[in-house]
């Protein structure tokens, strides 16, 4: 399953390049200092050039669990997101709830700027090691809760999830199944 309709917002799951992503903001998997690195962070200052790092310089970091929003440079969307996913060290240290809250940071942020379209990668679960199907299901319940609760009320109606490896995107839509079921049982 790879779509879902959440009263006015769309949930939609893709394979792909986040970078190429032509949303009104794209998330960043970034780290504390906001002082980039590899995998999608590494990906996102390449193609969009010198400025974000500028503006990233100027903000002075972020805690695990925020995010903070920069221009995109050279690149097609308008605004990107850095979020700060946890890194994984067992599950007992307060991890799940902090994916959680960068998710929902990154979708607040983007509310607050008027934005319609928000594209994320799948926070933590590279450099940072994540089990991808736990971090699947956190990032889809969250945006699904936080698209419900919103009621209509935020400027946010799509929300894509760019994964980048077909495992990734196996993991996401088996939890996006799973979510699916569960509501239609009443139980979710
Ligand atoms: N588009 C979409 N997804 C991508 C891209 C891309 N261009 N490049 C990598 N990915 C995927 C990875 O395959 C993984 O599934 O993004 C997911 C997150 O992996 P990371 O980028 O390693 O992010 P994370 O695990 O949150 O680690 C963050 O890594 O790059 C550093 O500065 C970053 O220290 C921070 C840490």
């Amino acid at each position: 399953m790879r779509d879902l309709q959440l009263g006015d917002c769309r949930l939609h799951l893709v394979q792909g390049d986040i970078t190429r992503e032509h949303a009104d903001a794209i998330v960043n998997a970034a780290n504390s200092g906001l002082r980039g690195g590899g995998g999608v962070d590494g990906a996102i200052h390449r193609a969009g050039g010198p400025a974000i790092m500028e503006e990233c310089r100027r903000l002075g970091g972020c805690l695990t669990g925020e995010a903070r929003l920069t221009g995109a440079g050279n690149l097609p969307a308008q605004y990107v997101i850095h979020a700060v996913g946890p890194v994984w060290s067992g599950g007992g240290r307060g991890e799940a709830a902090l994916l959680a809250s960068a998710y929902r940071y990154s979708l607040r942020l983007a509310e607050e700027h008027g934005t319609a379209s928000i594209a994320f990668p799948s926070l933590s679960t590279g450099a940072y090691r994540y089990p991808v199907d736990q971090a699947a299901r956190i990032a889809l319940r969250t945006v699904l809760d936080y698209c419900l609760a919103s009621d209509g009320r935020s400027s946010v109606k799509s929300v894509t999830f760019v994964l980048f490896t077909a495992d990734t995107l196996r993991a996401y839509e088996e939890a996006l199944s799973e979510l699916a079921r569960a509501r239609e049982s009443g139980s979710a």
